[in-house]
């Protein structure tokens, strides 16, 4: 596991989208195929549009939300809408965790067909973090929390019911599990701003239950890259 600390967040664009790139040439080369499951919010998306820029086969890459709120794919609050937006320039193919027109209930319907349609395990999975210490959709106090994080699940998608909502996306949510996370040839977390350094510092031997990315910290021997910026 490394840290990664860039001056700004265009310079971590600068590091990392060729690095994700790079990656995904590997897979293509060894599979013909690459996928990558990528953050929603807010902070990733101008990594993303850099990324876009990269010299890539991107008719062989496959883009899916790491997780997802369960909201049509076409809503406001759709992460799979915004990832779409910042790759308009390209053309890989994209899969939806959630259908285009979700019932009252949520289920993994949709997120299970297109992980069977989506080249396993991911290439890359690029992570964010909430100031809660959630990454993905995996929200301290949410009662399946306990399964989602437990290294050993042999389930990768999880239906996530965050308790309490979160007041900027108060959604249910569909979401990878930690095991599907860490399952990627390179994951990456990606942060931004003081606050959430304070929040990863604070996470280091911190009950995963009530800081989630104390999880995601523990796992010391996996190839998990954190990039820091301002
Ligand atoms: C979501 C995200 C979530 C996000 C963090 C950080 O659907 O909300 O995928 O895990 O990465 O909440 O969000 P910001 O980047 O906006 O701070």
């Amino acid at each position: 596991m490394s840290f990664i600390e860039h001056p700004d967040f265009d310079a971590l664009c600068d590091a990392l989208a060729p690095k994700i790139a790079e990656v995904v040439r590997v897979g293509t080369s060894e599979n013909g195929v690459a996928s990558l499951a990528l953050a929603g919010g807010s902070t990733p998306f101008p990594l993303y549009r850099r990324f876009a820029e990269q010299d890539l086969d991107w008719s062989c890459v496959t883009l899916v939300p790491g997780d997802e709120r369960w909201v049509a794919p076409d809503d406001k609050a759709s992460n799979l809408r915004a990832i779409r937006a910042a790759f308009a320039g390209v053309s890989p193919r994209f899969g939806s965790l959630v259908p285009d027109q979700p019932g009252a209930e949520p289920s993994l319907d949709v997120a299970r067909a297109t992980l069977a349609e989506t080249p396993q395990p991911f290439d890359v999975c690029v992570l964010g973090m909430g100031s809660d210490g959630h990454f993905a959709s995996l929200f301290p106090g949410a009662p399946e929390l306990r399964t989602a994080l437990d290294p050993a699940c042999d389930e990768p998608l999880v239906i996530v019911t965050p308790d309490p909502m979160p007041e900027d996306a108060p959604y249910s949510r569909v979401s990878l599990t930690l095991s599907a996370i860490m399952a990627s040839r390179y994951p990456v977390l990606v942060l931004r701003g003081e606050r959430k350094r304070e929040v990863l510092d604070a996470a280091r031997g911190a009950d995963p239950q009530r800081n989630p990315v104390a999880a995601l910290l523990a796992q010391i021997d996996a190839p998990l890259d954190i990039h820091w910026s301002p």
